[in-house]
């Protein structure tokens, strides 16, 4: 038996992660800034610690003596009607920054043996994602650095941190750049969801014969992979003598319009998708439609030739899971809007 801590084990991916650490056998604390919203803790930890990791005397606290493991999940962060809009940057630059500062340092004074980093696809630079239809995504394609945005900055820097201590203080690290990440118990409303769960929840919520708003001209394109794929890649990652940095994602692109009628199509529902952007979406939201790179996926050569690990389920099968729990959470059972 491991003793493990998951930083960020109220979220999203964190949650899923100390779950499957627990039902691992592993002895699992959790610190996060908030409860989690949808799993009961004594279901995914041993300790539930509510703090907050920008504070260097919580990080003192919650990295005890003793652990083996610090998976760092923590992170002011959403998706693009969080991190594109503008309005958090410095918020995502300085909440995120401080944790991982207090964390590498932390875990050096700890002696703790392996420490997991979770970077993001955001780091990798605008012009090689200009064309929806070949963006490039390889790990080497990183530098020169040109992130789009402040999140991707800082995540950039937070890797380059990871491994300085890796260097410096033989700090023994796992980076992974996850490209979108998807399915039940993940953020679904309330402006930090992410296209699949925004696509899901107005599918869910929209009634039959109705239309919801799809951002843009909906040919942006992305990858979006399941949250039981990524806790099985990254604790593959860390069991591999692989420090990465590497993808964690899925290599089945579609543009966000196919992403909307997979989600309309689950519902059973006929709904027409409307796009929204350019002055249309100003005038109504009152700043600049939040599309991000105009194309991304993932290039999961690396892990594979690393990892041996593959993506085992098409899209279409986490997406029809988290509808199921979108429905029921949102109780869209009834539309929301009859
Ligand atoms: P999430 O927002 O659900 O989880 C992050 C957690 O960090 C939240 O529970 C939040 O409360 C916690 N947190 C934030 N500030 C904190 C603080 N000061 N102290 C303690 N806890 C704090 O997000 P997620 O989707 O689960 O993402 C997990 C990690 O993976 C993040 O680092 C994120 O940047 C990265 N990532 C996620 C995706 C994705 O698609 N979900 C893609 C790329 C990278
Ligand atoms: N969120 C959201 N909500 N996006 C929408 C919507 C909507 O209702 N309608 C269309 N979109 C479009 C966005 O404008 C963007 O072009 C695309 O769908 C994908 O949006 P997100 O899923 O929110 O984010 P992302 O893929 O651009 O970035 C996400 O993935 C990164 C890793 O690949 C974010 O979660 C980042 O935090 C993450 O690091």
């Amino acid at each position: 038996m491991k003793k493990v801590i998951v930083l960020g084990g109220g979220g999203f991916i964190g949650g899923h992660l100390a779950k499957r650490l627990k039902q691992d056998g592993n002895y699992v604390r959790i610190c996060d800034i908030k409860n989690h919203e949808y799993f009961d803790h004594r279901e995914i930890c041993h300790e539930f610690i509510l703090g907050d990791l920008t504070d260097p005397k919580t990080v003192e606290l919650v990295i005890g003596e003793g652990f083996d493991e610090v998976y760092q999940l923590a992170a002011d962060m959403g998706g693009a009607g969080y991190i594109f809009t503008g309005q958090n940057d410095a918020n995502v630059m300085h909440n995120s920054a401080l944790i991982n500062l207090n964390v590498a340092k932390e875990a050096v004074v700890k002696k703790v043996k392996k420490v997991f980093y979770s970077s993001s696809a955001c780091i990798y630079p605008e012009n090689n994602q200009l064309d929806p239809d070949n963006p490039n995504c390889e790990e080497s394609s990183a530098y020169p650095a040109n992130p789009d945005s402040e999140y991707g900055w800082e995540k950039l820097f937070s890797e380059r941190l990871y491994l300085a201590f890796s260097r410096n203080f033989k700090l023994n690290v796992r980076v992974a750049r996850f490209h979108n990440i998807f399915g039940p118990q993940g953020t679904w409303r309330g402006g930090k969801e992410k296209a699949p769960a925004a696509m899901l929840r107005k599918a869910a919520e929209t009634p039959d014969g109705g239309e919801f708003e799809v951002w843009g001209d909906g040919q942006q394109t992305r990858s979006f992979l399941f949250v039981e794929e990524c806790v099985e890649a990254v604790l593959s990652l860390m069991e591999s003598e692989f420090v990465g940095p590497v993808n964690i994602g899925s290599e089945e692109k579609v543009t966000i319009n196919q992403l909307a009628q997979m989600a309309i199509d689950i519902s059973g529902k006929n709904i027409t998708i409307k796009n929204i952007y350019g002055e249309e979406f100003i005038q109504k939201y009152g700043f600049k439609c939040p599309t991000g790179v105009r194309g991304r996926n993932s290039d999961n050569r690396l892990f594979r030739k690393e990892l041996g690990w593959e993506v085992s389920a098409p899209l279409a099968e986490g997406m029809a899971k988290t509808f199921d729990w979108i429905s029921v959470v949102s109780g869209a059972e009834q539309p929301a809007y009859v």
